[in-house]
């Protein structure tokens, strides 16, 4: 059962409907699950083939990956289930929006990971336009956040997930992220973007990303286990220990164009380009 005043959604982070299952009965509920390509390459039926030298087509490996989200979606019944496209510096938005529309069909509740690019976020219009619900991933900056609220206005069905661990292995604190993100939101009174807390490492994160007051937090199943044993704690019993230097916050309009906004960040492109070569590596 749900532990009593817990507000935020937990999703899993991972690719395997066995660990989905197991956590379902760990936990006694789990309100969603986010997929992305090296998760997807660590699922357990697929390593096994990787491991004994097999490799797929592309259309051999996008039926995998159905098969599991439907495995997935079987578990936990309704839950959002986040499907990232495949992207690189070549891909177009029509390329992504093709994907997406492909991943829409793939359960009832699935939202389609776009990066937080100028192509990303071009997907993401035209595919909230075609009522598609989008979780933009590798989220490393206040003004991305600002833009995908700006670019979404009039849709409600949006993520935007910052990641917090890959930050913290910068020197930089991934919390103040969430934190600005969140903030930035409540002062302009627009929640239409949800905050997902993702890359989270540890029970402290987790716990202090539900204290922040994000809608959802994604994490392991090794981190969600130790949540559980510790007692479900919803608020941290110490100062969040923070593991860089702080971001400080900044104020950024929800308003303008998608050009008024600077979308790079070192860690993006990094992320993305990690995404494709785990993808490809499956790929004969
Ligand atoms: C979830 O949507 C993200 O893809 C995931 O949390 C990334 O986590 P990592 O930084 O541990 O790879």
């Amino acid at each position: 059962m749900k532990p009593q005043g817990l507000q935020t959604l937990i999703y899993l982070d991972g690719c395997d409907a066995k660990d989905t299952q197991e956590i379902k009965n760990e936990l006694g509920f789990l309100d969603g699950q986010t997929t992305n390509p090296t998760l997807l390459s660590k699922n357990s039926d697929i390593r096994k083939m990787l491991d004994s030298g097999k490799k797929f087509s592309e259309s051999e490996l996008l039926e995998l990956y159905k098969s599991e989200i439907q495995r997935i979606d079987s578990i936990i019944g309704g839950g959002s289930i986040s499907v990232e496209v495949y992207a690189d510096d070549t891909s177009t938005v029509e390329d992504l929006v093709a994907q997406g529309l492909k991943f829409s069909k793939w359960a009832k509740n699935i939202h389609v990971k776009v990066p937080a690019t100028l192509i990303g976020l071009g997907a993401m219009n035209k595919l909230l336009n075609s009522g598609i619900q989008v979780n933009v991933t590798l989220c490393f900056s206040q003004e991305q956040g600002a833009a995908i609220s700006a670019l979404s206005r009039g849709f409600d069905n949006v993520y935007v997930s910052p990641f917090i661990g890959r930050l913290d292995d910068i020197g930089q604190d991934g919390m103040s992220l969430v934190e600005n993100i969140y903030r930035m939101y409540s002062e302009q009174n627009d929640h239409h973007v949800r905050t997902l807390a993702a890359s989270v490492r540890d029970v402290s994160q987790l716990v202090r990303a539900i204290e922040v007051g994000a809608e959802i937090v994604t994490a392991s199943k090794k981190v969600l286990i130790e949540w559980k044993d510790r007692g479900f704690p919803l608020k941290l019993d110490q100062e969040y220990q923070r593991k860089g230097s702080p971001i400080p916050y900044q104020d950024f309009p929800l308003d303008e164009p998608l050009n008024f906004y600077n979308l790079n960040h070192e860690l993006t492109s990094k992320g993305q380009t990690q995404f494709a070569e785990d993808w490809k590596s499956m790929i004969e």
